[in-house]
């Protein structure tokens, strides 16, 4: 599915009554398929525009739509991920990650049998019983990318889901996300603060102004795919990294 983003902007009140434009105007489409970053500095808007293309946030102006649909709700064909894995304590990995099942009455075989099938390429086959407080950081976002994809999700929104982690874990899970986006092809929007991670995993970059954020620049990566680690050595991945960040500095 097609993202389109036109003329969308956002204003919010401050206590005092004051009127704060948070984002836009922005405009720009994310073809079906493509994986595209965005970065931009902090408070800039991006996860306002996250919210409005997930339909849980309404534009002041303009508008988010899905091939040809208005988003004014949140969609079942679209799917968040956040920095925070935000798992129930108190199920295990599989029931966590069945939890989109279990609310749209898929009966437990059935559940139980798309979380096996899906556990190998996300690294948790051993940790189907384990419980979150028993995961690392990486494991947990793994769990939580597991309840986003469970959903066969055609867009995926992913807020800045690395984040938190460590840089080795990061590349780890990142390149295994890229695996599994490869065989689904989903429409993808990340937030992220690494340029590097951008470039690597993206079609596009997408840079940000700060708030209210605007695209200064709209970067295409042209490096082969599947992507490997090692691209980043190329001259390519150095201009095209370079090419992004001197966007972000303007
Ligand atoms: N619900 C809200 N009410 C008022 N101001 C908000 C709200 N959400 C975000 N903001 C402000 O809007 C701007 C953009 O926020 P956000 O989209 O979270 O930026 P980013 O994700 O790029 O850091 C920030 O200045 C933030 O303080
Ligand atoms: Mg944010």
């Amino acid at each position: 599915m097609r993202v389109c983003v036109r003329n969308l902007s956002v204003h919010y009140q401050t206590p005092g009554g004051e009127d704060l434009p948070a984002l836009g105007p922005v405009t720009f489409q994310i073809d079906s398929g493509t994986f595209v970053s965005l970065v931009g500095p902090s408070g800039c808007g991006k996860s306002t525009l996250i919210r409005l293309i997930a339909g849980l946030q309404k534009p002041s102006r303009g508008e988010a739509l899905l091939d040809e649909t208005v988003i004014t709700d949140p969609l079942p064909s679209v799917a968040l991920m956040f920095q925070d894995a935000n798992l129930m304590p108190w199920r295990t990995v599989r029931d966590n990650i069945a939890l989109p099942l279990e609310l749209a009455a898929v009966e437990k075989a059935q559940r139980y049998a798309q979380v096996e099938a899906l556990l190998p390429a996300l690294g948790l086959t051993d940790f189907a019983l384990a419980y979150p407080g028993e995961l690392s950081g990486g494991m947990a976002q793994r769990a939580a990318l597991g309840r986003v994809l469970i959903q066969k999700p055609e867009v995926l929104l992913l807020d800045e889901p690395f984040g938190a982690l460590d840089a080795l874990t990061r590349e780890q899970i990142s390149f295994d996300l890229l695996r599994m986006w490869t065989q689904q092809r989903q429409t993808v929007l990340m937030v992220t603060h690494d340029i590097n991670e951008a470039v690597l995993l993206s079609d596009r970059v997408l840079v940000m102004t700060a708030r209210p954020g605007q695209i200064a620049a709209d970067v295409s990566v042209a490096l082969p795919r599947p992507r490997r680690l090692d691209h980043i050595y190329s001259d390519l991945f150095t201009h095209t990294a370079q090419a992004v960040r001197e966007a972000i500095a303007l």
